[in-house]
């Protein structure tokens, strides 16, 4: 997930100086300059590069005085720029599936964010950033989508991208032109704009501490924005993601207002409001290069001496989301506000939520090639009994299907409720009941999880590393899942635990409160266990609630097992509001 974790440390070091000029290569030009991305993935051709076509944007009062609009998409170092032929990198062009169109009118939407799955994946972010485009392609929108070419991609899609151009762009006080590439992607009718800079974007992690974020992340939000410009590709929306995309709606409103792109209408999606890239105003006003009247209380300024890049996003976007309703209004209260509480109050009018949704082609338990015993709701009893032999088996537990497999994939950190985990662990294993946890973070949680496990050797089972694979095979041969949190935005690991048919137990908080309808025994409906107050009195109460319906009463919970595999979390519905936000904005 997207973390700004790192403390404080000192001032960025890298001076102007120290920092070596980028080779612009010498080259050819960038693809069509006007182009309709979507459209060209169907035709699957890319045609020859041209020459390249510099946009000089029209000259800029005010703030372009103090850094010139047209510095940000300036001709390639006076050199003309030239493009490597893309031969050698054919576009993937996996058909567009033929699903109606719904009817409603076509929309360009720009997503720019850090991370998408599976290029680059730390958390639920990354399955947003890959998902939600993809439902909005089948919502009539032509999507393209701008991240970070991190060389912690892997070859496989590195090497299918395709040279769209480069040009120099001018960032901070030091006055020197940052080279920016363009590589591109096309996937699924959604295509994939990589920002290419190795002085940004070459270590092993997208992020890594705030010293050396704060500066990577002013680069791209201005880069995705002057790429934008460079290919001339003015989307309706541009629709931006968390703290490291936040600048994008400040400089479309200063730097940028007098370009082309300024028609569009900027939305900024809070995944996680914990995480807002905060420094010190030095360093944010010299890396980011913007005026000077944006650090002022309104926007940027926090405490009188920090930028927070996130508050400044939130002042200049046309609309904010997060990522579920009861986040939005949680958000606005001290206890969860992360000290914005009053900024988003503020903007209320502009902030509404909508819950995430996850891909069902890639989490289908029919169909999941992770998966040993694949099934549907028909025959998930018979399967999810095998699956569970299988995953007690590759994880050296004692195999025994009849007893009750409480299952926890997660990142490992404080947001995730495991100290209330820690503190019940040894009242929640037990003759019958065993846990599976995946995750990795805090080194607290790593350790005092290696600990059970060994404390309760074929009872306990702690894989301390991040495995995509696994997690499907604990997703389909657990019986229970819990998700425990202090807060969660949305969440998307009770969900997938529904549709392959896991019994989620999770505290009533953000997404989980508006995904989870609390199980009740009377009238025998509700889709999980759930418990409000963070304490680890109530969380245990929910999972013995759940042992004791799993143990002493099995038909009701093999409906209830049935209930949420039939359950409606796939996009759908959200993306259909996505777009009825965009064409409310436009
Ligand atoms: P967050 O974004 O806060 O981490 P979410 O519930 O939104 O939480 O998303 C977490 C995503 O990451 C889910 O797709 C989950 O399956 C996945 N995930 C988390 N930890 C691991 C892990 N150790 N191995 C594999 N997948 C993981
Ligand atoms: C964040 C939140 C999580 C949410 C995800 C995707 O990482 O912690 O709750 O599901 O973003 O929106």
């Amino acid at each position: 997930m997207p973390t700004d974790k790192t403390e404080k440390t000192t001032e960025k070091k890298k001076s102007a100086a120290e920092a070596k000029p980028e080779p612009v290569k010498k080259a050819k030009a960038p693809a069509e300059p006007k182009t309709e991305p979507a459209k060209k993935a169907k035709a699957g051709a890319e045609k020859k590069p041209k020459a390249v076509k510099v946009k000089k944007p029209e000259a800029a009062p005010d703030a372009a005085a103090e850094a010139p609009v047209e510095a940000a998409v300036p001709p390639v170092e006076t050199v003309p720029a030239k493009v490597e032929p893309a031969e050698t990198a054919p576009v993937e062009t996996a058909p567009v599936e033929a699903d109606p169109v719904p009817d409603t009118p076509r929309r360009s939407v720009a997503f720019i964010g850090s991370e998408c799955y599976p290029f680059v994946k730390t958390g639920g972010l990354g399955d947003v950033m890959y998902a939600l485009p993809k439902a909005l392609v089948k919502h009539n929108c032509d999507v393209k989508v701008i991240l970070p070419r991190y060389r912690c991609i892997p070859w496989e899609y590195q090497q299918k991208m395709v040279y769209r151009g480069a040009f120099g762009m001018d960032l901070c006080a030091d006055g020197r032109s940052y080279y920016v590439g363009i590589m591109e992607y096309v996937w699924d009718g959604v295509v994939y704009d990589f920002i290419d800079n190795e002085e940004f974007f070459s270590s092993g992690n997208p992020y890594t501490n705030l010293v050396d974020d704060i500066p990577k992340y002013c680069y791209f939000a201005k880069a995705a924005l002057a790429a934008l410009n460079y290919m001339d590709w003015i989307p309706d929306i541009i629709h931006c993601h968390d703290w490291q995309a936040a600048l994008v709606p400040v400089y479309l409103r200063t730097l940028f207002e007098n370009t082309k792109l300024s028609r569009a209408r900027a939305i900024l999606t809070i995944h996680n409001l914990k995480f807002q890239g905060v420094y010190n105003i030095p360093t944010i006003k010299y890396w980011s290069g913007l005026p000077d009247y944006v650090f002022n209380k309104d926007a940027l300024t926090v405490n009188w001496v920090d930028a927070n890049m996130l508050k400044g996003g939130l002042t200049y976007s046309n609309a904010i989301t997060t990522v579920s309703p009861t986040y939005a209004w949680e958000i606005q209260t001290p206890a969860y506000g992360e000290n914005l509480d009053a900024h988003l109050r503020y903007h209320a009018g502009k902030l509404r939520g909508i819950v995430n949704g996850i891909d069902y082609d890639i989490w289908n338990p029919l169909t999941d090639k992770n998966v040993p015993h694949n099934y549907s709701a028909a025959d998930v009893l018979k399967q999810k009994k095998a699956n569970k032999r299988a995953l007690q088996e590759e994880l050296g537990l004692q195999v025994d299907e009849g007893k009750l497999v409480i299952g926890l994939i997660s990142r490992l950190t404080d947001q995730k409720g495991l100290d209330l985990v820690n503190a019940i662990m040894s009242q929640i294993v037990d003759d019958y009941t065993q846990v599976v946890i995946l995750g990795t973070g805090d080194a607290m949680y790593e350790d005092s999880f290696r600990y059970y496990e060994n404390a309760y050797k074929g009872t306990v089972c702690s894989c301390i590393l991040y495995d995509e694979a696994r997690s499907h095979r604990i997703y389909a041969g657990a019986d229970a899942l819990l998700v425990p949190s202090r807060f969660e935005p949305c969440g998307l690991t009770q969900l997938n635990a529904m549709r392959y048919g896991t019994v989620p137990i999770v505290r009533e908080t953000g997404g989980l409160k508006d995904t989870v309808e609390p199980y009740n025994m009377f009238t025998n409906t509700g889709n999980g266990f759930t418990f409000d107050r963070y304490d680890a009195g109530l969380l245990l109460d929910a999972i013995n609630r759940a042992k004791t319906l799993y143990f002493e009463n099995r038909w009701c919970w093999d409906e209830m097992v049935q209930r949420d595999m039939e359950k409606d979390v796939s996009w759908d519905s959200s993306a259909a509001q996505y777009k009825e936000l965009y064409l409310q904005l436009t």
